[in-house]
């Protein structure tokens, strides 16, 4: 965390800032601020775009090796912004993240013009970019690859109080983002529902959140019985992590945050096959958005009140393990037929949302799960699924999301589908499977569980990781959701 340092800077001679390497902006086809960093190379650097063919497309990114006053080892990246008419605060994030990734491998620091013109919410998307992009976890590599770039300087006019801002606001954004993604990466051997606990007390602890964390006796005393039963199999025991949130002063808002908090989804004995059972120590990346988000919240200071539920339980086959065909009795009495030991989320879910809502009778109900392998074939990996129950919130976090560089597209809640999770032999079962749309009847049988408040569900299986290094994405745990959640939460 934290590998890369961000300054806001004014140099009067773009070839006097010391760094070891200069970024420039294209836009329109043609450098910017670039006629001094020319002059000291001694190159034409229109010349050098034509010749190149440099079209400068958002994100695309050449490096010249620099020679003359500049010396030897100095290196000019040449950054696309695209067309000046259609630049916004994605290009910027693009930008930024696309710099850290070219950064030459020699430049420990690196002085960047490219922000030289950008408003303050573009330069904070630039920033977030630059500062994605650096992660790496690193936690269990004996040595551990150096970062090269360990200094961006933000090129502006003039600094300014709303531009510092926007740089600290990118800063606890990025944060955040690697907080999800460091406890989404830990490896499920040492990542218990005990540990992940203990990580959200601390930072609770840290940051001025009340925790509190319920244990196997009180969750079967209370009635539990999603949480245990999933959490049956682990030598492991289940833990309901609860974090409170309260204001300083009068609350526009009650929000309860649930997050899905499977430290590994073997399926049970409904048992995966192993072929990228490996990737479900992240199945509690959803539990890790609502901890950041929940952390984050003291220092910002915003007048909501919000509870946050991570449910954690190890979903486990052994000779204690929940059986297909048992039927449990979730928080409130609902019971359910398990038909399948793989759908543990929603069980674990249940629990969380009628315990939450019965506690905050909350305005607002929003729940992160790494849900469904069917929200991925529905929408590839880069788009989260969006359901709701209520046409305002649904459209308040596609703005949120929007803004904050998340991708989201909203299901639908087909009514026909939930007669497919009726049980002939309790209140309903965990699986449908007669009309398909996985990700929607999971959907609807959370719908149960939250008495008819306003809800969105984001459904982030396939989002919440990623197989490839991309833009702001890294490879593992991307870290999806927490910054959406911030910047809806700062709109309330
Ligand atoms: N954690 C998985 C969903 C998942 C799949 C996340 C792939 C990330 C990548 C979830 O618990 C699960 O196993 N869902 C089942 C539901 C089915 C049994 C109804 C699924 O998607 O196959
Ligand atoms: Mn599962
Ligand atoms: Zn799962």
């Amino acid at each position: 965390m934290g590998r890369l340092e961000l300054t806001l800077a004014t140099p009067a001679d773009p070839t006097s800032t010391g760094t070891a390497a200069i970024a420039l902006p294209i836009v329109d086809g043609a450098v910017r601020d670039g006629d001094k960093v020319a002059a000291a190379l001694g190159i034409d650097l229109a010349a050098y775009v034509e010749r190149e063919g440099l079209k400068g497309e958002p994100g695309e990114v050449h490096t010249i090796q620099a020679q003359g006053r500049l010396g030897d080892t100095a290196h000019v990246l040449l950054v696309g912004l695209g067309a000046a008419g259609k630049i916004t605060a994605a290009t910027f994030r693009k930008a930024g993240a696309a710099v850290v990734r070219k950064a030459p491998g020699k430049a420990a620091s690196m002085s960047c013009f490219v922000t030289a013109a950008a408003s303050p919410s573009e330069l904070a998307a630039f920033a977030e970019g630059a500062l994605l992009a650096s992660y790496a976890f690193t936690a269990h590599k004996s040595e551990p690859k150096p970062a090269s770039l360990v200094r961006l300087d933000l090129v502006v006019r003039k600094p300014s109080p709303k531009l510092s801002a926007a740089l600290s606001r990118a800063e606890h954004r990025a944060s955040a983002t690697f907080l999800v993604r460091d406890l989404a990466n830990a490896p499920s051997l040492g990542k218990t529902p005990a540990w992940l606990a203990k990580q959200a007390q601390a930072l609770a602890k840290k940051t001025g959140l009340t925790a509190t964390v319920l244990e196997p006796a009180e969750l079967a005393e209370r009635g539990f019985g999603g949480i245990l039963a999933v959490g049956a199999g682990s030598e492991r025991p289940p833990r309901l992590i609860r974090l409170d949130y309260n204001p300083a002063g009068k609350a526009r808002a009650r929000v309860l945050l649930v997050g899905k908090g499977i430290t590994f989804d073997t399926g049970g004995l409904s048992i995966k096959p192993n072929e990228g059972m490996a990737a479900m120590k992240t199945d509690m990346a959803g539990g890790a958005a609502v901890i950041a988000t929940m952390q984050a919240l003291p220092a910002l200071g915003l007048p909501v009140r919000v509870i946050g539920l991570v449910p954690a339980a190890e979903n486990m086959p052994s000779g204690s393990a929940a059986r297909p065909g048992d039927v449990i009795r979730h928080y409130g009495g609902r019971t359910v037929e398990v038909l399948n030991t793989d759908a543990e989320g929603r069980l674990v879910l249940a629990d969380a949302l009628a315990y939450g809502v019965e506690e905050l009778d909350p305005d607002y109900v929003v729940d992160l799960a790494t849900l469904t392998g069917a929200i991925g074939i529905a929408l590839g990996k880069r788009h989260a699924g969006l359901f709701s129950n209520d046409d305002r919130l649904a459209a308040a976090l596609l703005a949120a999301a929007d803004a904050a560089g998340e991708r989201f597209w909203r299901m639908p809640l087909v009514e026909d589908y939930r007669a497919d999770l009726d049980s002939p032999v309790a209140d309903m079962k965990n699986i449908g499977g007669k009309f398909g749309g996985g990700s929607i009847t999971a959907a609807l049988f959370l719908r149960e569980f939250v008495a008819g408040r306003r809800w969105a569900h984001l459904d982030i299986a396939s989002a919440a990781r990623s197989d490839s290094d991309e833009d702001e994405i890294s490879k593992g745990a991307t870290g999806f959701g927490v910054r959406t959640l911030l910047t809806w939460l700062e709109g309330l």
